[in-house]
């Protein structure tokens, strides 16, 4: 066994990379000596001022209250959100500057999350398409035009691990992996801050929601997680590491608790690891209200001992609630905190202002020419939305023939608002070009029969039958647009019941009886389970609430103009009451496995209590997934074959390169999507029966051949074991060159020290 420290893993080569690029610009930052001068002219009204994020409703009408400008002059205010009407800001902004006393400059923040007027996939699209460089284009597209409209501190990327569809905030994350989530959070941040948070189109990010909101109990938003030290830093806190060490600007504290204590008052994750392990200097802020949502937790009596524990734990900053602001002075008065630590905290907001050069430059950016929703934004939006689009079952019936009719039904064909998805406050529906929009333009209007069949997903008449399937008659063939609505998924938005919302269903099975190809494309922040109706139709392409372009992406899909290239970020459930599943789970004492099954109805009548089937699995849903992580078909098919090692045995430092040899068998070119796993078969705790380490997506022409590479450090193979200490131990390790989590080639390694 060796003990690690801090290790730079390969797999987050990638973020060290980038690091290289944030950090000279963060260690270019100004000298702490500007920051500690500052401070030692600041009155403890000011030094809590900085400390103070307010909010203001984007739909706030009428001018500014002078109240509130009267907070700003007396330094009582560090930041805002939403202010999003220009003049506001920069009055706000002008007043900080030239009538408070020492003229500390504003932050402004926003929820930019996968798009500001141009909107891309939503994070969990992004993260299929198994591209980073796209979240990092779309952070860029993000920052360049929030910017230009003064937002400079946005609240993402979410970074939190999802291992349960029917929690609506899984549309906001990455997936289920620790390394995927990793490698497109670094890639976000990049995007937003670039290499110089001084440039007038970086924003400021923020990792979000520091830990382990994604385990919330049940899949059910603001509730509970319990999570083993172990898993907490093996898996719910790598991203953030990862963001750490890329440079990001800002943190954002959960609203769950984990263990009993709530995120935003907890002194293990915000002092112990953030500060003395990472040694982390960004700035951390609460999530909106969660420093008083810590007296509903039973974790705070009252509003005045919620501002202790939050501020006690290292909290530098508390979004819309204003414990501090009321009593932080009081309870430094009486001893319970001390001026140290309230100065600690306004250090970090401090260092983050000079970061963006607002002191130099607080109003940052004038614009002389928009590039709000330019052409090439648009084209990046599309890009991202054709890359993220995953498709789940193919019976030969896409590509479609541009000749002849399609009938186009569906609540999400023209749904300009909700193919935005989930966390969009800036897009706007007349920017969007629907499907039913691209088909139309591609096919022309005669050529495409449009029947919604529902007004919206969760309707539940079936009002709009007849003339959905009369239009549905007069085609050749019929694609139905499905899904969620925005407003399904996202904050507060959890499922219990995921299988498609509405008398979607029954309409589906009533189109298939006219014996057409039947297309089924969907739109939705989660997986969708499609038990009762995939063998209804004849293909299923799916995406994850596509943004602005999903017409023109979905067209040219459908026609084939490019092939589908997604992979599943999640595993994808034949039931919600599976959840929550995940493909890195453990093996158990009783794998489960098919040769043992026995489903419900092969169980004898009358069967004695016996240990028929007896392993790990249900009676009615079996044990797999309907889709495990990583599965995606394309237009074309690939092989893998003649998987090799450089060598069978590795010393404890050193590296292993295995590779095979991936051909593209069809007639069509298409990219695939080479997943590289491993697993460490017996370890101090017990280990996931796969790991995610590396990936390469690969584009080849029919009959082309390719060898795929991957090089594993040692230090990848890191874990904590029972006494918490990161480690690698030496041991016997599968490892897999695979097209998704549930097959591929498999090789076999020793690790010795
Ligand atoms: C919300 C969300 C958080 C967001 C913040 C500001 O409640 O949990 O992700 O950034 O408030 O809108």
């Amino acid at each position: 066994m060796r003990l690690i420290f801090r290790p730079i893993k390969r797999t987050f080569f990638y973020a060290f990379l980038v690091s290289l690029f944030c950090l000279p610009a963060l260690a270019a930052t100004p000298s702490e000596a500007k920051i500690e001068q500052l401070l030692s002219k600041m009155t403890i009204t000011e030094k809590i001022g900085q400390t103070n994020l307010r909010g203001r409703s984007s739909r706030a009408t009428g001018p500014l209250p002078e109240a509130l400008k009267q907070t700003v002059i007396d330094g009582k205010v560090g930041a805002f959100l939403n202010v999003m009407k220009p003049h506001e800001r920069d009055e706000l902004q002008r007043i900080a500057v030239e009538e408070s006393r020492l003229g500390i400059p504003l932050l402004f923040g926003r929820d930019v999350i996968h798009g500001f007027k141009t909107i891309f996939p939503i994070p969990l699209g992004l993260a299929a398409s198994w591209q980073p460089e796209l979240a990092e284009s779309g952070a860029r597209v993000s920052a360049i035009e929030a910017t230009e409209l003064g937002v400079n501190w946005t609240f993402a990327p979410m970074m939190d691990i999802a291992r349960d569809p029917r929690w609506g905030r899984i549309a906001e994350s990455f997936g289920e992996d620790p390394v995927l989530t990793s490698i497109f959070s670094v890639a976000m941040v990049k995007g937003f801050q670039t290499d110089d948070l001084s440039n007038p189109t970086a924003m400021a990010a923020t990792a979000k929601h520091l830990v382990g909101y994604g385990a919330v109990e049940g899949g059910r938003d603001y509730n509970t997680s319990l999570i083993p030290e172990g898993e907490l830093r093996d898996v719910y806190l790598k991203p953030f590491k990862a963001a750490a060490d890329a440079g990001v600007a800002s943190m954002m504290t959960s609203f769950n608790e984990i263990n009993g204590v709530p995120a935003t008052g907890n002194k293990l994750i915000l002092k112990d690891v953030l500060r003395g392990e990472w040694q982390y200097d960004g700035m951390v802020v609460s999530d909106w209200d969660s420093v008083i949502e810590m007296i509903a937790h039973g974790f705070a009596a009252d509003k005045k001992h919620a501002a202790l524990r939050a501020a006690d734990a290292g909290l530098d900053m508390e979004m819309t609630s204003d414990t501090y602001e009321l009593y932080l002075e009081e309870i430094i008065a009486e001893g319970k905190l001390d001026i140290k630590q309230l100065d600690d905290l306004v250090r970090n907001v401090l260092r983050l202002k000079y970061r963006l050069n607002l002191f130099e430059s607080p109003h940052r950016r004038e614009v002389k020419e928009s590039s709000i929703l330019s052409a090439e934004h648009r084209q990046k939006a599309k890009e991202a939305a054709l890359q993220s689009a995953i498709l789940l079952k193919n019976n030969n019936s896409l590509p479609m023939p541009k000749k002849g009719t399609v009938a186009l039904i569906g609540p999400l064909a023209h749904a300009a608002h909700e193919q935005m998805g989930t966390w969009v406050f800036d897009g706007r529906a007349k920017n969007n070009i629907t499907v039913l929009d691209a088909l139309q333009q591609e096919l022309g209007n005669e050529n495409v029969i449009f029947a919604e069949g529902l007004a919206y997903s969760r309707v539940m008449n079936h009002d709009g039958f007849t003339a959905a399937i009369a239009a549905a008659k007069k085609a050749d063939r019929i694609v139905f647009v499905g899904g969620e609505e925005a407003i399904l998924s996202g904050e507060a938005h959890s499922r219990a019941d995921i299988s498609l919302p509405g008398s979607q269903e029954a309409l589906i099975k009533e189109l298939a009886k006219l014996n057409k190809p039947l297309i089924l494309v969907i739109m939705a922040g989660r997986p969708i389970t499609m038990g009762n109706i995939i063998d209804y139709v004849d293909a299923v392409l799916f995406n994850f609430h596509p943004g602005t372009m999903a017409g023109p992406a979905i067209s040219d899909l459908l026609l084939g103009k490019v092939s589908p290239s997604g992979r599943l970020p999640v595993t994808w459930p034949k039931s919600g009451a599976q959840a929550p599943i995940y493909y890195n789970h453990k093996n158990t004492g009783r794998p489960a496995n098919d040769k043992d099954f026995v489903g419900i109805n092969d169980i004898p009548v009358q069967a004695w209590q016996s240990s028929l089937g007896n392993d790990s699995h249900y009676l009615d849903l079996g044990f797999r997934p309907a889709y495990p992580f990583g599965y995606g078909l394309t237009y074309s098919q690939f092989s893998y074959a003649d998987l090799k090692l450089d060598q069978s045995q590795i010393k404890i430092g050193g590296s292993i390169k295995a590779s095979a040899i991936i051909k593209n068998t069809g007639k069509r070119e298409a990219s695939e999507v080479v997943q590289f796993y491993i697993q460490d078969v017996v370890g101090d705790v017990t280990r996931p029966v796969r790991e995610l380490k590396n990936w390469q997506k690969i584009t080849l022409k029919p009959g082309e051949s390719r060898t795929v590479t991957f090089e594993l450090q040692t230090d990848e193979l890191s874990f904590h074991n029972i006494a918490m200490q990161e480690v690698v131990e030496a041991g016997d390790f599968n490892l897999w060159i695979a097209p998704n989590a549930d097959s591929g080639l498999k090789g076999h390694f020793e690790l010795i020290e």
